[in-house]
């Protein structure tokens, strides 16, 4: 019998739509860190440094954050509930962790954390989160409209999935982006439309802008189903000004645009005159309630004091859609079956925290500052750093994680760059690894506006590695500048 040797499935056959994406923060530059990393551990002296140190991405405990132990406490009593009445248990465990592990574990199904739960998620942990936002904002929220999900990132593709049904569907995000979302919309088949953030105004969002593209992506044909809208921003680090966020809502109900709001960064805001307001606070405190406006809100565990991105916990708040739609959402999130417990626990705890008078509160709050206190200390060391360096100025620390400074390259560093048929960004963040061990994304991956250059610096190694990181940036740039400036 004779049958076809060729393989069928090839990179060429595959759902092209996967291969058109790109993902930067975990791309190429990150390959080549991890093939220098076995360098360093095969042939050890080989290379000009010791360690690679990962700026890519956001990933605080893999930089030594550490944990807060609060929401340690209750995951390890909701895996081990035979723990919880043993007489050691109280000399290991605080009073208040025992007593929240206890009734999150009367609350599973089967009372265990092995069990499937609701594709929406545990009931009693909706209402946890339903009661943090309302807490947090002032106005109500309702377990229904909340979905516990594996991390933003897996809500985010549902609610692309449930908006795009085909090419002719658009999606307005900010440039630069994070770049789930043009991922996210290409694999789902619809259109990304583009809006500029302003960098001369500290990447700030103008509705003009945001006007003009939608009346262009209009007029090509497109339908604009919703709006992102990234606050704090990733990767340009900014907090939307309170008015800002009133005409972005007054914009989106005139013009029938779902907001979806990537709240995810809400407890990294550092400036003293600035603050996080959700959107749906914001709309509501405009007086407007479900019928004028449809706002999905997404939120992680994986950055704020927690960092705990490996749980691949969230939420989506969903206002202003009707149950149909909802029943719909339920149906594709029943798909997975139901999101991972430790991540449903850990989004209930991040938000519902110890109180003031609980027994946690005070170790948890000074462990809470510890970790903001420590990541200024390593923005403002980085961000000086940074520009401190010829032909390079950095973006104001607002919020988020990340800086993002911009390069201003010499002619002959852009035309080397195009001799090696890459951008100078990416040709800089490759010279930077390969001499100095530092892996940064080349700012090219979140799409900016094009002919700019810039990189996307994680603020996430501990104090002393930064110490020891922005020498090592100084004396690469000052001999890239000199190799380059003819
Ligand atoms: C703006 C933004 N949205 C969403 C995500 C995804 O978060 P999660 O880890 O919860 O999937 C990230 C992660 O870096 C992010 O920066």
């Amino acid at each position: 019998m004779s049958y076809n040797k060729t393989p069928s499935i090839t990179a060429e056959t595959i759902n092209q739509k996967v291969r058109i994406f790109t993902y930067e923060p975990c791309g190429e530059i990150v390959r080549h860190a991890r093939r220098l990393e076995k360098e360093i551990y095969e042939n050890p002296g080989s290379l000009p440094f010791q360690e690679i140190i990962y700026c890519n991405l956001g990933n605080p405990q893999a930089l030594g954050q550490r944990p807060i132990n609060f929401f340690r406490e209750v995951l390890s009593l909701c895996d081990n509930p035979s723990l919880i009445d043993r007489d050691e248990a109280r000399a290991l465990f605080s009073q208040c962790a025992l007593k929240r592990a206890r009734k999150i574990i009367e609350s599973l199904p089967g009372r265990d954390s092995g069990c499937y739960t609701s594709s929406q998620g545990v009931r009693s942990l909706r209402e946890a989160v339903a009661d943090g936002i309302a807490a947090r904002d002032g106005f109500p929220s309702k377990a229904d409209n909340i979905f516990l999900t594996d991390g933003a990132s897996s809500a985010i593709n549902m609610m692309m999935q449930i908006l795009i049904r085909s090419h002719e569907d658009g999606i307005l995000c900010p440039l630069p982006e994070y770049p789930l979302y043009s991922a996210s919309i290409v694999l789902h088949g619809g259109t990304m439309v583009p809006y500029n953030l302003t960098e001369d105004s500290g990447w700030m969002l103008e509705i003009f802008e945001v006007k003009r593209c939608l009346e262009e992506a209009r007029a090509s044909g497109l339908t604009i189903r919703a709006m992102v809208v990234i606050n704090p921003g990733n990767p340009t680090g900014q907090v939307l000004s309170i008015t800002n966020q009133e005409e972005i809502v007054e914009f989106c109900r005139k013009e029938g645009l779902v907001i979806l709001a990537d709240e995810v960064y809400q407890e990294n805001v550092y400036t003293e005159n600035k603050r996080f307001n959700s959107f749906k606070k914001v709309a509501r405190s405009l007086g407007y309630d479900h019928n004028d406006l449809s706002i999905v809100s997404f939120h992680s565990v994986s950055m704020g004091y927690y960092g705990e991105c490996g749980r691949r916990g969230g939420y989506m708040e969903i206002c202003g859609f009707g149950d149909d739609v909802i029943d719909e959402i339920y149906k594709l999130a029943s798909l997975t079956i139901c999101p991972n417990i430790a991540g449903q626990i850990l989004i209930s705890l991040v938000m519902d925290p110890p109180k003031l008078g609980d027994q946690s509160f005070e170790v948890f709050t000074d462990e809470k500052e510890e970790v903001y206190s420590s990541l200024l200390k390593r923005a403002k060391a980085l961000q000086k750093a940074f520009s401190s360096l010829e032909g390079v100025s950095c973006n104001k620390f607002e919020g988020a994680m990340y800086l993002f400074p911009r390069l201003r390259l010499p002619q002959a560093a852009i035309k080397a760059a195009q001799l090696d048929g890459v951008s100078p960004d990416v040709f800089y963040a490759h010279r930077l690894l390969g001499a100095t061990g530092i892996a940064v994304v080349p700012g090219s991956g979140f799409h900016p506006v094009s002919g700019t250059s810039h990189i996307r610096c994680t603020i996430l190694p501990g104090v002393e590695k930064v110490a020891a990181m922005v020498p090592r940036l100084q004396a690469f740039h000052e001999a890239f500048m000199d190799e380059f400036r003819g």
